[in-house]
């Protein structure tokens, strides 16, 4: 999709469908005398009736006569008071969707001045909305009905004055929500295709594409590190599990020191729970059990486009969990890479058992903080449902930066405790821990485990099982995966001092 920005009013704007997004103080709008007068008085006539009162749910898709733009969009806001970031992401995702509908390739949409919300923001929301809004995962679907991509979108400038802000917001806007949808189609993708080599393919893609370092070990490399974890989970597949490593602006050898910043990320790229088989009923979700992995991918694909001026090391745990005359057994022990024993009680707590490799390679680097994202509990979706990921970690410094992040991006993350207790309840009793401290405070206990993995080092958990994908759609994402933590992530990286 090609953004451009340019000072142009709405009833000018040509294309197959102009969008205005309007708040409910906005009607009737004032600032659109001249569109009204050019449409005849519709505008007027639509308010009158009620057909459209800026309410954040409507959405009004008119062919229109009499502008030069085919079709008028027009996209409810909510208050003006209230209006936010987040109400134009909201309100782009529903414009992106609307101009899928009526199949438009080229469209301008106007950008609302609203108090609370300064130019660039506004752009950067709008083009998060829209590019979020108008991805799809349709590649095995056939038949023509598919609707034809967006390719130009004109955001309409104001004012003359701000189009250098909105050009830099949109392009971040873009390139943060295209960062999301590399990780949407990789998390999208069924265990048959996303297997763990295939990630390890797509990394490289990505530092050959962007100029990052990579590095897999496969099962001779895990072997030689000792990382037991890794491959005991993936020992039932026959995609064979891989350890992913991308970075991002290492600093040349005597040069001045820089954050480094470690992302951890779950790769399972299929779930069926090993021998401790899940039930057959939404089984299918767990093809989107990498998908932490996938964020953690995305989110170095942007630190690379976005040249930013830190070191960021990506790190992902792939593996298939799958039943086998090979496969791991509960009562099975497993010496970690760290040195730490883990009593399997559960082969279907296999996330935490990859991460601990990972999170132990990731303090190797001895970087200033370690941050994982992790579809790791059933729990945490009784907990939060589908509208906030779950932080828990050892540091409330680094866990209060996460949480600004997540406010910004409004990838939303909500504390849980990670006490002493919890750490309690996976003692183990032949092993130093077991991997299920049970079904109550599941997603603390689960952090518990990672906590013994990450030593002295800053670090926090994203559990993100509910966040990862949508069951049902939402004003900028369909039903599917959401690229969950990739904006996140890079909020983080862009406020780090
Ligand atoms: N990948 C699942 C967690 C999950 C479940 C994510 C549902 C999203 C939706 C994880 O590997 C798992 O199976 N966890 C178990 C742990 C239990 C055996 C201690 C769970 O939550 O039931
Ligand atoms: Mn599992
Ligand atoms: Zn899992």
């Amino acid at each position: 999709m090609q953004f451009e920005v340019q000072r142009k009013d709405a009833a000018a704007a040509s294309g197959d469908a102009v969008v205005i997004p309007l708040t409910k103080s906005d009607a009737p709008p004032r600032a659109l005398q001249a569109l009204d007068h050019a449409l005849g008085g519709l505008l007027a006539r639509v308010w009158e009736g009620g057909d459209f009162t800026g309410k954040a749910s409507e959405v009004l898709s008119l062919p229109v006569a009499g502008i030069t733009a085919k079709r008028l969009v027009l996209v409810g806001i909510g208050e003006e008071k209230s209006a936010n970031a987040e109400s134009l992401r909201a309100a782009g995702g529903r414009a992106a969707k609307t101009l899928a509908r009526a199949k438009a390739k080229r469209a301008a949409l106007a950008v609302p001045a609203l108090r609370r919300v300064r130019p660039e923001d506004a752009a950067q929301a709008l083009a998060e909305g829209v590019v979020l809004g108008a991805y799809r995962f349709d590649k095995y679907k056939s038949g023509n009905d598919k609707p034809p991509a967006l390719e130009n979108l004109v955001l309409l400038a104001p004012d003359a004055r701000q189009i250098a802000a909105l050009r830099r917001g949109a392009k971040l806007g873009q390139l943060l929500a295209e960062s999301a949808n590399f990780a949407r189609e990789l998390s999208n993708e069924p265990g048959a295709v996303c297997t763990p080599e295939h990630l390890a393919a797509e990394a490289r893609k990505l530092a050959r594409a962007h100029g990052l370092k990579v590095t897999v070990l496969a099962e001779k490399e895990l072997e030689r590190e000792k990382m037991a974890g890794i491959l005991t989970v993936g020992r039932g597949s026959a995609n064979p599990p891989r350890l992913i490593v991308l970075e991002h602006g290492a600093p040349a050898k005597g040069a001045r020191k820089r954050p480094t910043l470690a992302f951890v990320g779950k790769g399972i790229t299929f779930d069926s729970g090993g021998i401790s088989i899940k039930p057959a009923a939404s089984m299918d979700e767990m093809k989107h059990d990498m998908s932490g992995g996938a964020a953690v991918l995305g989110a170095l694909r942007a630190a690379a486009l976005l040249a930013l001026p830190c070191h960021v090391i990506g790190i992902v745990a792939a593996a298939q969990n799958m039943p086998d005359g090979n496969a791991y057994v509960p009562g099975d022990i497993i010496r970690s890479a760290q040195g730490k024993t883990i009593e399997v009680l559960n082969t279907d707590a296999e996330g935490r058992i990859v991460l601990s490799d990972a999170l132990h390679f990731a303090t190797r680097h001895k970087p200033d903080a370690i941050v994982d994202l992790a579809t790791l509990t059933g729990a945490c979706v009784v907990a939060l449902g589908e509208v906030a990921c779950a932080v828990l970690g050892n540091d409330e410094k680094l866990i209060a930066k996460v949480r600004a992040a997540a406010d910004a991006t409004h990838e939303r993350a909500w504390p849980l405790p990670l006490w002493d207790e919890h750490k309690t309840a996976i003692k183990g009793t032949v092993g130093d821990i077991v991997n299920t401290g049970g079904r109550n405070g599941g997603v603390s206990t689960a952090a518990a485990f990672l906590s013994h993995f990450v030593g002295e080092t800053p670090w926090v958990h994203l559990d993100i099982a509910g966040t990862a994908w949508a069951t049902k759609e939402t004003p900028y994402y369909a039903k599917g995966a959401t690229g969950f933590g990739v904006r996140l992530l890079i909020e983080l990286v862009r406020r780090w001092k």
